[in-house]
């Protein structure tokens, strides 16, 4: 029930609004002069303050000023006489959301008051979503015990706050986003767009226009003027990701908006100044893509100011527990699942397994694992490695009537099967209603493999 103050020294229009106010659904309250109201205010927090410009003695403005002072995220609604306009547009400078002349209908003003809130609603969404995604990618959210994820923490401390532009190296999967977010997040560009630009996603003869926009006219399709992703990243960052894929033809653009500051729309003649920082991102080897002449050398000292390699899990295995701990506990809080633990052994097979696809392959084994589990207790043979290139879709917990793709699913139902018949393509077949030979080529279809150490401890035991 949204809450308002109604200040008018008028009786009658004063008991008009309250009644009105109250029939619409809000918690009134009604006074008559500029003292009570500060009182009101200084007593109450309301959201929304509806104030009589002229009020005997005392001035709206003055409610305004008071409101504002106490409390800067009510809104106020200022009524004033005809005639008085100028001072309403002041009241606007001064923090009013609206004003509204008397005399005015009854479906204006609750308009008007209705607008003043979804702004207050608005904003509080606004800061909640902007809580939340500090508090995703904060420094305690890169999970790691080892001394040289603990050295990148202290050297991304140090240049998150800077303009200096970062080059995120490392194998697919390592957490080159997560640490361009948390450099965001750290910067006093918090506030202001993070932009991702997947260089070998968009079409080479698309890509110059999606980055810098284009003017209308500029080609066949160009029915309007368009921002590009860096116009709408102003004031903020841009994340060049496989940035290794920008195309040659592109490279010499990017190298002169990165050095002049300023971009020139497609079709366009005339350069707007723009204001961005830029971390790049790649699981390539640019160094040998410049030697190939692949990649322009000036384009790369322009992007590696600051290099930051994120080394393969596979050379930090200490940070493969609390990594599980961590993706355990948020998989079980998501699927609602009793809190599972891990054996030894499967830890074991974890800490010797080479991670090809890195951190996502473990949360994504992870998730398998939840799933597979039988007991409370995630066992040896709950762990399934699927290589990173067959499981580019994630496997969620929730596999047979989930909102998946079909294959996911029928990859899931078979992994489940052979595993609760032991990995006996028979029985499995049998169980699945299927022939052994078309079982066979689904499992090398998805690449499924039965975990190493569970044959080996099958076959001696
Ligand atoms: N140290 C870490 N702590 C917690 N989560 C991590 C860590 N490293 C990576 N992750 C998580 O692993 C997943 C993969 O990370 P991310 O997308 O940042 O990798 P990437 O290097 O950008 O991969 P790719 O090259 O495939 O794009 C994400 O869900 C990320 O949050
Ligand atoms: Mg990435």
């Amino acid at each position: 029930m949204p809450s308002i103050l109604i200040v008018d020294d008028d009786a009658v229009l004063n008991r008009s609004l309250s009644k009105l106010f109250n029939k619409n659904g809000y918690r009134v309250t009604a006074v008559n002069s500029q003292m009570e109201a500060i009182a009101s205010l200084e007593r109450d927090i309301f959201d929304l303050v509806l104030t009589d410009l002229r009020l005997g003695a005392g001035s709206g403005l003055e409610v305004l000023s008071s409101s504002k002072k106490l409390h800067p995220e009510t809104e106020v609604i200022i009524m004033t006489a005809f005639g008085s306009v100028q001072t309403a547009v002041q009241a606007i400078q001064n923090g009013a959301s609206d004003y509204i002349t008397k005399p005015f209908k009854n479906q204006e003003l609750l308009f008007k008051a209705t607008k003043s809130l979804e702004q207050i609603g608005l904003r509080n969404e606004v800061r909640h979503l902007r809580q939340e995604v500090a508090d995703r990618f904060g420094f305690d959210n890169i999970i790691s015990t080892s001394k040289v994820m603990a050295e990148l923490k202290r050297i991304v401390d140090r240049v998150a706050g800077t303009d200096i532009s970062v080059l995120i190296t490392g194998e697919s999967g390592t957490g080159k986003e997560l640490f361009a977010k948390v450099i965001h997040q750290h910067s006093p560009r918090c506030n202001k767009p993070f932009v991702t630009i997947n260089c070998s996603a968009i079409p080479e003869n698309l890509l110059e226009s999606e980055l810098f926009g284009h003017v209308k006219g500029a080609f066949t399709s160009a029915i309007a003027n368009k921002r590009g992703l860096f116009e709408e990243a102003e004031h903020g960052t841009v994340f060049l990701d496989e940035v290794g894929d920008l195309p040659y033809s592109i490279q010499a653009k990017m190298l002169r908006v990165l050095q002049e500051k300023e971009i020139r729309p497609v079709g366009g003649n005339i350069t707007r100044p723009i204001d961005v920082r830029v971390i790049a991102a790649t699981n390539a080897d640019l160094v040998k893509s410049v030697r190939q002449g692949r990649f322009r050398e000036d384009l790369f000292y322009r992007l590696n100011v600051m290099p930051l390699h994120i080394p393969p899990l596979r050379e930090r295995p200490e940070d493969i527990p609390p990594l599980t701990e961590h993706f355990l506990g948020r998989i079980q809080r998501e699927y609602k699942r009793c809190p599972a633990t891990l054996s030894a052994d499967a830890m074991e097979l974890l800490l010797k397994h080479d991670w090809p696809g890195n951190v996502r392959e473990l949360e994504n084994t992870l998730k398998r694992a939840v799933a597979l589990t039988r007991n409370n207790q995630i066992l040896h043979e709950d762990i399934v490695f699927i290589s990173p290139r067959e499981s580019q879709m994630t496997p969620e917990p929730e596999p047979i009537s989930g909102n998946h793709s079909l294959q996911e699913n029928q990859k899931l139902q078979i992994l489940k099967s052979l595993h609760e018949n032991n990995w006996n393509y028979s029985l499995t077949a049998n169980r699945l209603g299927i022939g052994r030979t078309t079982l066979w080529r689904k499992i090398k279809k998805y690449n499924l493999r039965q975990p190493a150490d569970f044959v080996a401890s099958r076959s001696q035991g």
